[in-house]
C-alpha cells in the first residue's frame, strides 16, 4: 500500500507546526554558500504546503524566522528577507488556486518595511481564502510573545477594563499572535536537533513532537507522510489513563 493510503483522514493533526532546520548545514555538506541552502529550503516550504493542502489539513504554521536570528550575520538575514519578498510575490496565485489563507505571527513591525508590505499584501488578498490557514512565524520568538501578551493584559488591569480574578487561560489565549489558531497538535523539527528554540511554548502544552534526521532542504512529502502516520500511531491521553480513552 502506497504510504500515503495509510493515512487516515480522519485523524489528521488539525494544525502542524514545523521548525524548518537544517538549511546552512545541508549547504554546508555540499560545499555550498549557506545561502544556497535557504534557497532550496523554499522548494521544500512549496512542497510541504502542497501536501498539506492535497490532505486537507486546516493550520500550517511554519517557523521561518526567530526573534534570535537576528544576530546571524547581516549579509545572511539580508538574504532571507530578500528570499521572503521573492517567495511571497511568487507564491501568490498558488495560494489564491489553493485557497489558502496567509496569516504571520511575531513581531511583524521589525521586519524591514518592504517585507512588511508585501506580507501585509498577500494577507489581505488571501483573507477570505477558506481551505487551510498558512501561518508564517517571521521574527517570531515566544518569550517576546508572552511578554507581550501580559504587558497588554497588565494595562487592561490597571485601566479597570479586566479584573484579575478573571484572568485565565482563554483570555490570555487571546491576547497571544496565534489567538485565532487552534493549538498545536503535532510539532515537526528536521536537522536532528531536540529542542522547540522558542517557538509556540504555551501553544505546544499537549503537542505531540516529533524529530527527525532529514534537514530542511531534503525533506519531501514522503517524510510528511511518515511524520504523520507515526502521529496516528500516538495514544493522546491528555492527563487521563488510557482505559479512560476508551469508555
Ligand atoms: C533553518 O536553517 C533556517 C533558519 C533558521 C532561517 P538554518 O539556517 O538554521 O540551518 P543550520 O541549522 O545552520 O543547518
Ligand atoms: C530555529 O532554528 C528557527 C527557525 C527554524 C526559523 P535555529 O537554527 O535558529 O535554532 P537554534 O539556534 O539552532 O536553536
Ligand atoms: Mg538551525
Amino acid at each position: 500500500m502506497k504510504l500515503q493510503d495509510q493515512i487516515d483522514l480522519n485523524k489528521l493533526p488539525r494544525h502542524l507546526a514545523v521548525i524548518m532546520d537544517g538549511n546552512g548545514r545541508w549547504a554546508k555538506q555540499k560545499g555550498l554558500f549557506r545561502t544556497m541552502g535557504h534557497e532550496k529550503g523554499t522548494k521544500a516550504v512549496r512542497e510541504i504546503v502542497e501536501a498539506c493542502t492535497e490532505l486537507n489539513i486546516s493550520y500550517l504554521t511554519l517557523y521561518a524566522f526567530s526573534t534570535e536570528n537576528w544576530n546571524r550575520p547581516k549579509m545572511e538575514v539580508d538574504l532571507l528577507m530578500k528570499l521572503l519578498v521573492s517567495s511571497l510575490k511568487k507564491e501568490i496565485d498558488t495560494l489564491q488556486e489553493n485557497n489558502i489563507k496567509l496569516n504571520a505571527i511575531g513581531n511583524l513591525e521589525s521586519l524591514p518595511k518592504k517585507v512588511h508590505k508585501e506580507l501585509i499584501d498577500v494577507i489581505k488578498k488571501t483573507e477570505t481564502n477558506d481551505r487551510m490557514t498558512l501561518t508564517l512565524a517571521l521574527s517570531y520568538g515566544s518569550r517576546e510573545e508572552l511578554t507581550k501578551t501580559i504587558k497588554e493584559i497588565s494595562h487592561k488591569v490597571k485601566n479597570n477594563l479586566i479584573s484579575p480574578e478573571n484572568i485565565d487561560e482563554t483570555v490570555i489565549n487571546n491576547h497571544l499572535y496565534t489567538r485565532n489558531l487552534p493549538d498545536v497538535d503535532l510539532l515537526i523539527r528536521t536537522s536532528g536537533e531536540h529542542r522547540i528554540s522558542n517557538f509556540l511554548l504555551w501553544q505546544i502544552a499537549y503537542a505531540e513532537l516529533y524529530f527527525t534526521e532529514t534537514l530542511w532542504p531534503d525533506y519531501t512529502k514522503t517524510h510528511l507522510f511518515e511524520a504523520i502516520i507515526n502521529y496516528q500511531n500516538r495514544e493522546r491521553r491528555f492527563g487521563k489513563t488510557s482505559e479512560q480513552l476508551k469508555e
